[in-house]
């Protein structure tokens, strides 16, 4: 790495910087070459239909699929007429040849242990499946799973897929009137929950959480709750029921059902550009064969692999890469509970050493925060078990990817930067670590069956390195098929500006080599710590509170998160910007969405800058929290002195 020099030129060298993939490592790869990758590439996408077809054929299916794809655009169902059981693809499948294979290697933070092998994993998913069944839920109910990093979280879903009911899961850090959100949206009738997690040496109380959401509730008719951390809580009589009960009363058979390929197996919940998430929905075999097939082909996974994908299962992530894909090809998934800084700065490194594990797959901002806690803390252990590295949720910064490189993976991994969202399901751009050339900083290439494409506003594809939209222009398995009780929306939001062409809302430019940059999303919405965050739904939370009379939400480039939350706030009547309301408003945010979303900093303005027509120029706001100078057009703005005001001390009043 060059010494000391300005970022920019830094930056360019090391964007400069190609990485072949070691000889030693394509020579075992299932795609060993850049030839064997075109030859395959150019084919999936002359006749994507076949390709699919013959990665779908590698699952079992209880009855084949009569006609690959029907495609109505933006509506497309896959593998039409078939008949499939994802859970059992996922644990049934693998019992004959590895039933005694570790399925999930589990460490608690507290550094309590458990192993469960592919029988086991079966046998537990049976027996949840049928305490599923025993509580009244069906095919077709939606469940909500709020539960920790713990392995019943994957048997929980697991037994959803197994008896045809939806799970909606909603992530640990979300706050009780984010599960409300959720629950209403879904007309969920039970949820699945514990009674508290362990993160960063406390006790997180879920069930509590549930409680609250519940309250005044007469949709939910159950309540499972696993006993984890052995807190105190609230059982509500006649709703609530204990895990550990319920399956005592009920055996371990349970034959998968068969279910239509169309089948809805989950519904997840991301941030959109209005203040309401949108709830994506995947159905079964399309699902389960895009899962299945990037897992295998961008893990490159071999049998003797110990697979760590460090995310929760409340992403997409976490659905896709530690629980549906690895399992669906018979993997060791290590999963870990809590956080990479308890109960020391060492925690990954240590289970790395410990467990072995060969891949690794995390987010730029963690290893962001890696660097940041030193590299002593790396050095102590032994990290030569690692054979591959893996990114996602956000475009890596070429310094955190060297760093990677050279501290985590001894120069001696590929690292595969994988650029998806929760509505793909699956892996859509990148690097094939056997055979991609790689640079710090790009996604590279498209996957088999993904044809994707960087065009400006006619929809035209725009030259090499000139930025423009990126688009996905052909159908793939494991794309959404609907946002859940709201069509127009999908279609207004991925497939109204171009017609025939998914939208996928960030902003990018190809290389010389097709390479794909990702540049960013080119909504309203923020990317913290690799998570989705939409400005508008923290307004919304911010004017829910009595004080405030109107908000702004902008993010600004922050050194580990990304992009940090800032808000301006303007009060209403007879309120003051004091310290303690400003900290009420960050804690009422966290109340109303969760931690992730608390604004890093507050600014109470006495008015926002907007347009005549009354709009408010984020533009201009997000000039001011960079620090930079206002620029650019300010024609429309109604009143320049809200900007000098809000340029004076961040605080006007
Ligand atoms: C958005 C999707 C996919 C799981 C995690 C996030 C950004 C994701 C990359 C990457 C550049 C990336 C995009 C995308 N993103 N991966 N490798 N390089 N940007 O899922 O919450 O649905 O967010 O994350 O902006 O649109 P998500």
């Amino acid at each position: 790495m060059p010494q000391v020099m300005s970022d920019n030129i830094e930056s360019h060298l090391v964007e400069n910087r190609i990485f072949n993939p070691p000889a030693e490592f394509s020579a075992k790869a299932t795609i060993g070459s850049m030839e064997a990758y075109r030859e395959l590439y150019d084919s999936s996408i002359a006749d994507p239909e076949a390709f699919w077809a013959g990665i779908a054929a590698e699952l079992s299916w209880q009855k084949k699929w009569d006609t690959v794809l029907e495609w109505n655009c933006p509506f497309a169902k896959w593998f039409v007429g078939g008949e499939v059981n994802v859970s059992e693809n996922c644990v049934d499948r693998h019992l004959a040849k590895r039933g005694d294979k570790v399925a999930i290697l589990w460490e608690g933070e507290p550094g309590d242990k458990r192993t469960l092998t592919y029988r086991q994993l079966y046998e537990e998913t049976c027996k949840f499946a049928n305490a599923l069944k025993a509580n009244g839920i069906k095919a077709g109910d939606r469940v909500i799973i709020y539960m920790p990093m713990v392995p019943e979280a994957a048997i929980a879903m697991l037994g959803c897929a197994r008896i045809g009911a939806v799970h909606s899961v909603v992530f640990g850090g979300f706050s009780a009137e984010s599960i409300k959100d959720r629950l209403h949206d879904s007309g969920a009738v039970a949820v699945i929950t514990a009674d508290g997690g362990w993160r960063r040496g406390s006790i997180v109380p879920l069930k509590e959480s549930v409680n609250k959401a519940l309250e005044g509730d007469t949709q939910v008719q159950r309540v499972i709750t696993l006993k984890r951390t052995a807190n105190d809580v609230t059982m509500v009589d006649g709703r609530d029921v204990w895990w550990h009960d319920e399956v005592a009363k009920v055996d371990s058979n349970c034959p998968p059902q068969a279910f239509d390929s169309e089948h809805p197996l989950f519904i997840l919940y991301t941030s959109g550009s209005t203040g309401k998430p949108k709830g994506i929905l995947h159905t079964s075999g399309g699902y389960l064969t895009g899962a299945y097939a990037t897992s295998k082909y961008v893990f490159d996974l071999r049998d003797d692999d110990i697979y760590w994908c460090a995310a929760d299962v409340g992403w997409i992530t976490g659905h896709s890469y530690i629980v549906y894909g690895p399992l669906a090809n018979g993997a060791t998934v290590l999963m870990y509970e809590g956080a990479p800084n308890h109960p020391g700065l060492d925690r990954f490194w240590q289970i790395i050493e410990e467990y072995k594990v060969t891949i690794l797959y995390t987010a730029p901002t963690a290893i962001r925060a890696f660097i940041k806690w030193g590299d002593e803390h790396v050095e102590k252990y032994d990290l030569s078990s690692l054979r591959l590295l893996g990114t996602v949720g956000e475009p890596i910064n070429p310094e955190a990817w060297m760093w990677y490189h050279e501290k985590i993976g001894s120069g001696k991994c590929p690292i595969v930067d994988t650029w998806w969202q929760t509505e793909t399901g699956g892996i859509m751009i990148t690097p094939l670590p056997g055979a991609t050339p790689t640079k710090p900083g790009t996604a590279t290439l498209p996957f088999f069956g993904i044809d994707a494409a960087v065009v400006d506003e006619q929809g035209e594809e725009v030259r090499a390195n000139e930025g423009g939209k990126l688009v996905i222009r052909k159908p793939w398995p494991s794309m959404l098929r609907t946002i859940y009780g709201d069509e127009q929306r999908y279609i207004d939001t991925y497939w109204k500006e171009y017609g025939n062409m998914y939208l996928a809302g960030d902003g990018a430019r190809r290389d010389e080599l097709g390479y794909f940059w990702i540049v960013g999303r080119l909504d309203d919405v923020l990317n913290v710590s690799g998570h989705r965050l939409g400005t508008a739904e923290v307004e919304r939370a911010l004017v829910s509170h009595h004080s405030v009379a109107e908000a702004a939400v902008v993010g600004r480039p922050d050194e580990i998160k990304g992009q940090g939350v800032v808000a301006f706030v303007t009060l209403k009547e007879g309120f003051e910007s004091t310290d303690a309301l400003n900290k009420e408003l960050r804690a009422h945010v966290g109340e109303m969405i969760g931690a992730i979303a608390k604004p890093d900093e507050i600014r109470f303005a006495a008015a926002l800058p907007k347009t005549r027509s009354g709009k408010i120029m984020r533009r201009l706001l997000k000039e001011i929290c960079a620090g930079g100078a206002v620029s650019g057009d300010t024609t429309t703005l109604e009143d320049f002195n809200v900007i000098a005001a809000l340029q004076g001390k961040g605080d006007d009043e």
